[in-house]
């Protein structure tokens, strides 16, 4: 499969007052041609910070230090803010939880969305709104006329939510970022919109990021899965193995922690303890406070990825086969 987005090494640091925030400590992630790839993880485990460093839209004091982001085998810390300005919305683009701070307040979602084309073709004014109607028909805006002329605010969270995907897809991109996209809906409507993103995806074959803390999003639309602890990728592997062999105890934990129909009556997992403080990571592995089945080595030495075969990858070492036998 040809690989769009090849994200190598990622270091995105804070440089606080009280010293420096490893928010992403060494991030490898490959997204293929087609491809739904999942980033799962707690709040504050860095996800949206490497959707950020990725698109180069961090701000101070947050820094990619180290790394490589290749997309289409391209370079993308490598290019200039104006290079980047081109390539945001057009070869890559994304969509974030809350259109409302996406969405400019004092213009209509059509002319936006309009904007956007025009910004990076050479459609006329005509055309442009041409195009944007038959956009907001196809991601389900209902009567599309009328609502080229609303403003934001005029528009319920579900139909804002449409028209940020209208505005991700509108110049065809080949990878689109989705940081928490259906977070800030209700259920019925999040059903609607990841239904719509993945029924576009299909269509189109742009390769998709998806963002989230919810492993029921991740069952509904990956292919793949990257879950990330404190600044790091810990397992990976495809959304079938994950849920039915989940190999990392952090992995497991979280999937433990999904309510079951079946398991009513049972108290609901929690994994015991909280995310660690980044300017104070424990030394070892930074799941080792939390973990069931922590050995000595993993209070003193920080994991490795193992490779298990497959593309399933896990930090933990549980899978070294030498370690574990001997
Ligand atoms: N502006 C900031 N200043 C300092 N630290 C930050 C800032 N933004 C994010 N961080 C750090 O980066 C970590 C990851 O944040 P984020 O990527 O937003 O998490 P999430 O996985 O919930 O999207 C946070 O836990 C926090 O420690
Ligand atoms: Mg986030």
């Amino acid at each position: 499969m040809k690989k769009v987005l090849e994200v190598k090494n990622l270091k995105t640091h804070f440089f606080t007052q009280k010293g420096v925030v490893p928010a992403v400590d060494g991030v490898d992630i490959e997204v293929g041609a087609g491809e739904v790839v999942g980033i799962v993880g707690e709040s504050g485990c860095g996800k949206s910070v490497t959707a950020m460093s990725i698109l180069q839209l961090l701000q101070f004091p947050g820094k990619t230090v180290d790394g490589e982001v290749l997309l289409d085998g391209e370079d993308l810390l490598l290019k200039s803010p104006e290079e980047m300005y081109k390539y945001r919305g057009n070869k890559i683009s994304m969509i974030f939880q809350e259109p409302m701070t996406s969405l400019n307040p004092v213009y209509t979602v059509g002319k936006q969305v309009a904007e956007i084309l025009r910004v990076h073709t050479n459609i006329s004014k005509v055309e442009a709104r041409k195009k944007v109607i038959q956009m907001f028909e196809k991601v389900g805006i209902p009567e599309p006329i009328k609502r080229y002329d609303a403003y934001p605010h005029q528009l319920s969270g579900g139909l804002r939510q449409r028209v940020m995907i209208a505005m991700a897809i509108i110049c065809d991109p080949v990878l689109m970022i989705a940081d928490e996209p259906t977070t800030a809906l209700d259920v019925t409507i999040e059903a609607q919109i990841l239904y719509l993103m993945k029924q576009l995806q299909k269509d189109s074959g742009t390769s998709i990021v998806m963002i989230t803390h919810n492993l029921g999003v991740v069952a509904e639309v990956c292919d793949r899965v990257y879950v990330m602890y404190a600044g790091k990728v810990m397992e990976t592997t495809d959304v079938f193995t994950l849920f039915e062999n989940p190999l990392h105890p952090y992995t497991s934990g979280l999937l433990n922690s999904i309510p079951k129909l079946t398991r009513v009556d049972e108290d609901l997992y929690t994994i015991r303890g909280i995310v660690p403080n980044l300017l104070n990571l424990p030394e070892g592995c930074r799941f080792c406070p939390r973990c069931d089945r922590a050995m000595k080595i993993c209070t003193v030495m920080e994991p490795p990825l193992y490779d298990v075969g497959d593309g399933h990858q896990v930090r933990c070492f549980l899978y070294d086969k030498e370690l574990m036998n001997g």
